[in-house]
């Protein structure tokens, strides 16, 4: 070998070793707009990730780059996420709290060599979409089949499905379906409302005269929960006897204290309430707190994007920084770890996560703040969605 070339290659074999990288992680969300509480968990997940873990992995230092994604903008999204790979450099992609946003990013990601790490949208199908994404949030399968489930051992019957018109509505409408009509129920009407509606009164009219005993709902979490949940009380519907019954997304945390007493009692099932008690919750929600600001906006979105930190992570040490998406991703298959949301896993199959849902109650706490408090727990969840999808 000539000793240019051999003076080259240790130049490079140094190189690996000596000198410490800064690696990117591009951070797509919505961090302005309607749903900037929503961009702002992202953050505060990922601050107190930082906080607790510091920014350096082995010699690497760890930098994140925000893009503002305020609505659901597919064809933005995209451009933002190229943006993100050609002119910052970044080796990982992640954040995407809106489904089609997510899905929009999925095509460039081999060609990219770049993995994402979806920390909110919950569409089952994402995860197939490209074998480089992985997810740390939860589907709305997921979240929604439990819901069924408990609504028959309390004695519901009847029910009618209220949803957003798009991949997680659909997702979390057909879940509810299929697992309420297994366990003997009925499905006596359904509504699909376009993800723009903020006037529910003529939807809440209908929820009245199907004669349902209760309303199954599914809207992403936003100002589109809080306005849908204030319509569900303004027009009688609990006096009318019907009662409610949606997967946590409907009753966030920052949405309670703007529903006040009206919230109390409402159950839910989901993937993480802040009062969670566990050792690993207390240090996350204290780190979160503080990061956010506002501890009241605290909500589900920070424990997303707080354990796609993790993987992350993870993701970085297996391949000592080197840009390489496949190993990266395959380092993280079957990764087990305790969440401040209870034991998850990566499942290796699939590479979203393996996940316990909590029923939840609004109660009120002795402060006179409400919380969502956990009463029952559906350990290890999958996602029944993806064997659907087959
Ligand atoms: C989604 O678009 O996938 C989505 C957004 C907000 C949620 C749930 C799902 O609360």
């Amino acid at each position: 070998m000539k000793k240019s070339v051999l003076a080259a290659l240790a130049v490079l074999a140094l190189s690996g070793t000596a000198f410490a990288d800064t690696i990117k992680v591009g951070v797509v969300g919505p961090f302005s707009g309607p749903f900037a509480i929503q961009g702002k968990n992202f953050k505060a997940g990922i601050d107190a990730w930082i906080a607790l873990n510091g920014a350096k992995v082995g010699d690497d230092d760890i930098e994140i780059v925000y893009r503002d994604l305020p609505a659901a903008d597919p064809a933005q999204s995209k451009a933002l996420a190229q943006e993100l790979v050609v002119k910052e450099g970044v080796q990982y992609l992640a954040g995407f709290y809106f489904t089609p946003d997510a899905m929009a990013v999925t095509p460039l990601l081999e060609q990219a060599n770049v993995p994402l790490v979806v920390m909110n949208a919950a569409t089952s199908a994402i995860v197939t979409k490209s074998p480089l994404v992985v997810r740390t949030s939860f589907t709305t399968w997921q979240t929604s089949a439990p819901m069924a489930r408990v609504a028959r051992e309390r004695g519901v019957k009847k029910v009618i499905t209220v949803v957003s018109d798009y991949g997680p509505g659909v997702d979390s409408e057909n879940a509810f379906k299929t697992t309420f009509t297994a366990e003997g129920g009925e499905i006596v009407d359904s509504v699909r409302m376009p993800l723009s509606t903020n006037d529910f009164s003529p939807i809440m009219q209908r929820v009245k005269d199907s004669g349902a005993d209760a309303v199954f709902a599914f809207l992403p979490s936003g100002p589109t929960t809080l306005g849908f949940v204030k319509a569900y009380n303004e027009n009688g519907l609990a006096k009318a006897g019907v009662q409610f019954l949606a997967p946590g997304d409907l009753t966030q945390e920052s949405d309670l204290p703007a529903l006040g007493e009206a919230a109390s009692g409402l159950l839910t099932t989901f993937h993480y309430a802040v009062s969670h008690d566990s050792a690993e919750n207390k240090t996350f929600v204290e780190a979160a707190r503080k990061a956010i600001g506002n501890p009241a906006e605290l909500s589900f979105p920070s424990v997303g994007a707080y354990d796609g930190m993790h993987v992350i992570y993870k993701m970085i040490e297996a391949t000592g920084g080197e840009q390489d998406a496949q190993k990266a991703v395959d380092a993280v298959k079957g990764l087990a770890w305790e969440s401040p949301r209870g034991p998850v896993s990566i499942d290796a199959e699939s590479r979203h996560i393996t996940q316990n849902i909590y029923l939840r109650e609004v109660a009120k706490a002795e402060d006179g703040t409400f919380y969502n408090k956990e009463i029952a727990t559906f350990e290890k969840q999958g996602d029944p969605g993806l064997a659907a999808l087959k």
